[in-house]
């Protein structure tokens, strides 16, 4: 019976998992979908299955304080642009102006932005590609930038270093957030793949956290999070979260469709192994604020951890 079985397996297993066509997310695959889910990237893309991959969770009590991880400098960020937003089948895109740019926060040199999408994933549900602590968060938005003197994506990745993104993660709230209006009424727009539209007078200091609110980051070295997983980011991923409403949040899965009828959701690669890296945090010793989290760690800096287990 055991051997049927594991006949029946090798026979029909070749079938499943041959990575034909795109690449796909979980929330996507079917044996009839014919592309290839993220366990099978790898076959689209041999860097998916390297050691710095992102995403990750990050572990709070494990990160190494960076007392040389500074406030960033936003250049543009609050110029007001009439943008392109699009559906390119696999999230939402908005493409951003070269002279939009980031420096400081121990970046090297100045990074001008190219575009920013989303992840998340059914109706407010768990869909951050990034985790910390093993939470996940209902969406992530992520800015991409790269190193000011390539001329596109391409030619930064080539480069360790030639990509910066800046992670945002988001938290349900009981109001809308009304800076958030234009970029969700938009979605309705560009439901389907291929698909664009604009945005009038968009401002990114509108979608990102208050500046008091940037101070306090993540930061390590990994990989785009989708094919082919370039090992060219320098993350940033900050700890403060964003509003929206439930209402928000689940407009994206919602009113997006990855192809016709197929509504764009789970939209998040899984977590990847830290393979010895180290994520490295900014601010004080003590940001992770609450009244508990404050005291484990007052107790932990005493080195009467074993306290508590
Ligand atoms: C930035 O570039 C965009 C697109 O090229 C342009 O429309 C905008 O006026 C520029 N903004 C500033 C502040 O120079
Ligand atoms: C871009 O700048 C980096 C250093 O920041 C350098 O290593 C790289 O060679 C430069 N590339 C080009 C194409 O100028
Ligand atoms: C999509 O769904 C609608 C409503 O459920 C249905 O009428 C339509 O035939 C579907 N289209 C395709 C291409 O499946
Ligand atoms: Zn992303």
């Amino acid at each position: 019976m055991k051997q049927l079985f594991l006949v029946l397996i090798f026979t029909v297993l070749p079938h499943i998992t041959v990575g034909a066509g795109d690449w796909c997310y979980q929330s996507q695959f079917s044996c009839s979908a014919q592309c290839s889910s993220p366990s099978n990237w790898i076959k689209i893309s041999a860097k998916c299955g390297e050691k710095k991959q992102s995403p990750i969770n990050i572990v709070t009590r494990k990160t190494v304080y960076d007392s040389k991880l500074n406030s960033f400098t936003f250049e543009n960020y609050d110029s007001s642009n009439t943008v392109i937003i699009k559906n390119n089948g696999h999230t939402v895109q908005v493409d951003l102006a070269a002279n939009i740019t980031i420096s400081g926060g121990r970046l090297e040199g100045k990074y001008k932005a190219l575009q920013l999408h989303l992840h998340w994933g059914t109706d407010a549900g768990p869909g951050s590609e990034h985790t910390v602590d093993g939470e996940q968060y209902p969406m992530e938005l992520h800015i991409v930038h790269i190193k000011r003197n390539y001329t596109d994506i391409t030619q930064a990745l080539t480069d360790p270093t030639g990509v910066a993104v800046l992670g945002f993660m988001y938290e349900e709230a009981a109001q809308d957030n009304i800076k958030y209006k234009p970029l969700i009424d938009a979605l309705l727009k560009v439901q389907d793949k291929g698909t664009d539209s604009t945005i009038p007078n968009m401002k990114l200091t509108d979608l990102i956290l208050t500046k008091e609110n940037l101070a306090n980051y993540f930061r390590y070295e990994g990989s785009l999070t989708t094919p082919s997983c370039d090992q060219a980011v320098v993350w940033t991923l900050f700890e403060k979260t964003i509003p929206l409403s439930k209402a928000q949040l689940s407009a994206f899965s919602q009113k997006l469709f990855f192809k016709t009828n197929k509504t764009m959701r789970g939209t998040f690669r899984p977590v990847q192994p830290l393979h010895g890296r180290t994520v490295y945090r900014s601010g004080s010793s003590v940001t992770f604020v609450s009244t508990t989290v404050l005291s484990v760690s007052v107790i932990c800096a005493l080195g009467l951890s074993s306290w508590l287990h």
